[in-house]
């Protein structure tokens, strides 16, 4: 018997203008697409009124239907749901930055021309300094030296100044810094971990959206990670809440599963942790679980949104992560690949029929210094060099 997995990948993408993205026949169920084609917004017709500014592309990001290539036929079909092929910076992140830096010129929090600190793994600083760029605010980010450097630079392209923290100090080293910077100098603290900016967009935008573009179809089973748990507690609340027979499955990596270990954060009088961690291990998932429970994440967790818990084995998210690669032309992180793996395995034991979504936070291009492309090789291999000499013209030889 067939099982039918519906996986959508989220990857946090450019928000298209609501008019101009999603599928033509909201009526019709993705589940009986023949083609993609037949439900996307038809090519030539344009993607709608110029934007005000790129802040406007943030969100309404796609569900790409996964073939029967990535796990084994009997257990197929999947739906995921992306999130990097649209959002301007190419990330999750970018609802998220968006959300603090309007909830706080709204409040009045964030001055003009104020300076913006945040502490990050990567991509909420990308996005940081984006809307920062676009709004005229100077930014600093403070992040801790094992993330990949290509989000180093993607930042200071954006105008970012970034403060990199020793390795010893973890998540809680940068996110320490990022608090006494902003204290000593006055600067907008983003409070990523704690603010409710974080949860409450996702509740607005990134739960309706897998609801509607699902058109109707029953969603079986949601599977997300988390960094600061936003996604999880913003969409999985407004899931739990539209469509309450939907498992949600929270995964972690089975070197810090620190859910799993039932050990509570201590934290500060503000919600920032106060200590790292005891469950806490260096463990390759970018971006997904700190050494530390944020605020964010233990509030979706005390409201029991989470149905059940997936650990992630080593290299499993390197390695799903390339097979979405080279099997289903989807390039994302390791965080994607992670919450892909763990979609498959829902999928192995899920009823015939179900439809499973996966969300897919980043794009695999901020990982090219990462042991996710550590096999891929940028000079010819011996394949390629085979190729190359079979006709006379033009061969590079390698040098001796
Ligand atoms: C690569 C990556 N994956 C997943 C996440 C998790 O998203 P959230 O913070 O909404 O839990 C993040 C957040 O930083 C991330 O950067």
């Amino acid at each position: 018997m067939k099982h039918i997995c519906a996986i959508t990948l989220f990857v946090a993408a450019a928000a298209l203008d609501g008019k101009a993205s999603g599928f033509l026949s909201p009526s019709a169920s993705p589940l009986t697409a023949k083609s993609t084609r037949l439900f996307a917004k038809e090519r030539g017709s344009g993607y709608g009124p110029p934007l005000e500014n790129i802040s406007e592309a943030v969100g309404n990001t796609p569900m790409v239907k996964i073939s029967n290539r990535l796990c084994p036929e009997e257990f197929l079909s999947a739906y995921h749901r992306i999130t990097f092929p649209s959002n301007p910076l190419s990330s999750v992140k970018d609802r998220l930055a968006l959300a603090i830096i309007e909830d706080a010129e709204a409040s009045g929090e964030l001055k003009p021309g104020q300076t913006v600190i945040e502490a990050t793994s990567g991509n909420t600083g990308i996005a940081v300094a984006m809307m920062c760029a676009q709004r005229g605010y100077p930014c600093v980010i403070t992040m801790a030296e094992p993330f990949s450097v290509e989000r180093r630079k993607l930042m200071r392209m954006l105008g970012a100044k970034v403060i990199v923290t020793p390795k010893a100090g973890k998540g809680t080293g940068m996110v320490e810094k990022a608090k006494e910077l902003a204290d000593k100098h006055g600067w907008f603290l983003c409070h990523q971990f704690e603010t409710e900016s974080n949860w409450k967009f996702h509740e607005k935008t990134t739960g309706p959206e897998i609801l509607n573009d699902l058109a109707g179809t029953k969603l079986d089973y949601w599977v997300t990670g988390y960094g600061t748990g936003g996604t999880f507690h913003g969409a999985g609340k407004y899931i739990k809440a539209n469509s309450p027979d939907t498992t949600i499955v929270l995964a972690e990596p089975g070197a810090a599963n620190l859910i799993g270990s039932g050990i509570k954060t201590e934290r500060n009088d503000d919600g920032s942790p106060a200590s790292s961690h005891p469950a806490f291990a260096a463990h390759p998932i970018q971006g997904w679980t700190p050494d530390f429970i944020p605020l964010v994440l233990e509030k979706g967790l005390d409201q029991t949104l989470q149905d059940e818990m997936v650990e992630i084995p080593d290299g499993a998210g390197v390695s799903m992560s390339q097979s979405l690669a080279r099997n289903e032309g989807i390039l994302t992180g390791i965080s994607g690949g992670a919450t892909m793996w763990a979609a498959v395995e829902t999928a192995k034991k899920a009823p015939a029929g179900s439809v499973i979504v996966a969300m897919l936070p980043d794009t695999g291009e901020r990982y090219l210094s990462t042991p996710l492309f550590a096999s891929i090789d940028a000079d010819m291999n011996e394949d390629e060099l085979e190729i190359a000499r079979s006709t006379p013209s033009f061969i590079l030889e390698p040098a001796a």
